[in-house]
């Protein structure tokens, strides 16, 4: 991946110029650009008197590059003015003649940011993949609060949206993201931490989520080799990444839960829901012998008066439940058409106890941390591994 940071730099006054370049100079961890600033990872321009097109030329560059930091240098010290580009999303605004002190402390705290977000985490990655055994179990539900308990225990957490392009986390969560994986696989390319957590719309209780990719143009892009690259993105910054892959499972489905820890199928008590997950079973372990391994169910809306006891779940999918969560319909739906939470307005409820204790399970039990795994020979896969 590469380290340098990308600056372009349009400036005219000789003076700042001098500042400028001699400080990028001494920086060996600047490369400066002399393309456009979409390709830059900052953006360092001096503007004149067209303040309206100064103002549409940054919106247009941040459109295209939500990554893009921009700093502004102008002679114009109104209030009015400045606040206009800081709202408009430029990081600092320098007034002419240039402080060579102001910038460089300035700059000094974007390259200490920078490589914070691009160093890898200390913290091991943990990938929990979540698959409903069909449309409707509970999944979507059963990956929200799941993530959200993991981001409330100080784990920095991303909920990514694999089930395109109807995938509703982010209305659960009463979110109106900007962008989505979409964005991502269009701009692959220059894919790192700063352009990841960008895109990411961070909700109130501090997760950050990746809405799925709407848009048909760019289900071509998501490649297997894009969507992983974006995991391995992730995999550097967060402690836990949430995956709700809904019911389907396709090629890049399959290729992420082989990068994941662990593979949750999401079931309800009713023989459908039980034959498919039987199937789902079988599929996942001719794929990859590691699978069986990782695969724990989950019985969504769960009771006691449910006709199929829990041993009865067990003997027909051939492994034990790890966990139940109670039905508990007028709370789930309430959190979903307001965006209130669980573990906030229902602290008390039996359901949210269970999303507690799930997550307990989760973060106390260490499988081997994921790498990207060998299907078996002859898979239809394994060509896109390279073995086989
Ligand atoms: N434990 C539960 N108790 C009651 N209702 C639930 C529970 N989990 C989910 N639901 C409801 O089931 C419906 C489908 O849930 P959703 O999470 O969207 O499923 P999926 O993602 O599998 O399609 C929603 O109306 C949701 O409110
Ligand atoms: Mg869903």
């Amino acid at each position: 991946m590469d380290t340098q940071i990308k600056v372009c730099i349009e400036v005219a006054d000789k003076a700042t110029s001098r500042i400028i370049y001699g400080y990028m100079a001494s920086h060996p961890e600047f490369s400066i650009i002399t393309t456009y600033p979409y390709y830059a990872d900052i953006y360092i321009v001096e503007i004149g008197n067209d303040f309206g097109k100064a103002l549409m030329d940054l919106r247009n560059y941040l459109e295209v590059n939500p990554a893009l930091e921009i700093f502004v240098i102008s002679g114009e010290a109104s209030q009015s003015r400045i606040l206009e580009f800081v709202n408009a999303g430029a990081r600092g605004y320098f007034l002419l003649p240039l402080s060579a002190n102001k910038f460089e402390a300035s700059i000094d705290v974007f390259i200490k940011r920078f490589k914070k977000d691009r160093s890898r985490n200390d913290m091991p990655c943990r990938v929990v993949s979540f698959l409903g055994a069909k449309g409707g179990v509970g999944t979507t539900s059963i990956c929200v609060n799941t993530a959200l308990l993991l981001q409330r225990s100080d784990k920095n957490t991303l909920l990514m949206d694999l089930h395109q392009p109807l995938g509703d986390a982010h209305v659960i969560l009463d979110m109106t993201p900007v962008h989505s994986i979409g964005y991502l696989v269009r701009e692959v390319h220059r894919l790192d931490t700063s352009l990841l957590t960008n895109v990411t719309s961070k909700h109130r209780s501090g997760l950050s989520v990746l809405p799925p990719i709407s848009h048909h143009n760019e289900i071509p892009l998501a490649s297997i080799e894009a969507m992983s690259s974006i995991l391995e993105v992730a995999r550097g910054y967060y402690q836990y990444i949430v995956i709700d892959h809904g019911a389907g499972l396709t090629e890049i489905d399959i290729a992420l839960l082989n990068s994941s820890d662990y593979i949750m199928i999401v079931v309800q008590a009713d023989v459908q829901s039980l034959r498919n997950a039987k199937l789902l079973m079988k599929f996942l372990s001719d794929y990859n012998e590691t699978f069986p391994s990782k695969i724990h169910f989950i019985v969504n809306r769960y009771d006691t008066n449910s006709k199929l006891t829990l041993d009865d779940v067990s003997k027909f999918v051939g492994v034990d439940v790890f966990h139940t969560i109670p039905n508990d319909y007028k709370r789930v739906s309430s959190c979903c058409q307001n965006g209130s939470l669980l573990y906030e307005d229902h602290a008390e409820a039996k359901i949210t106890k269970a999303f507690h204790d799930m997550v307990g399970k989760l973060t106390s039990t260490h499988p081997p941390l994921s790498a990207m795994q060998t299907p078996k020979q002859g898979n239809f896969l394994s060509k896109l591994f390279g073995k086989g």
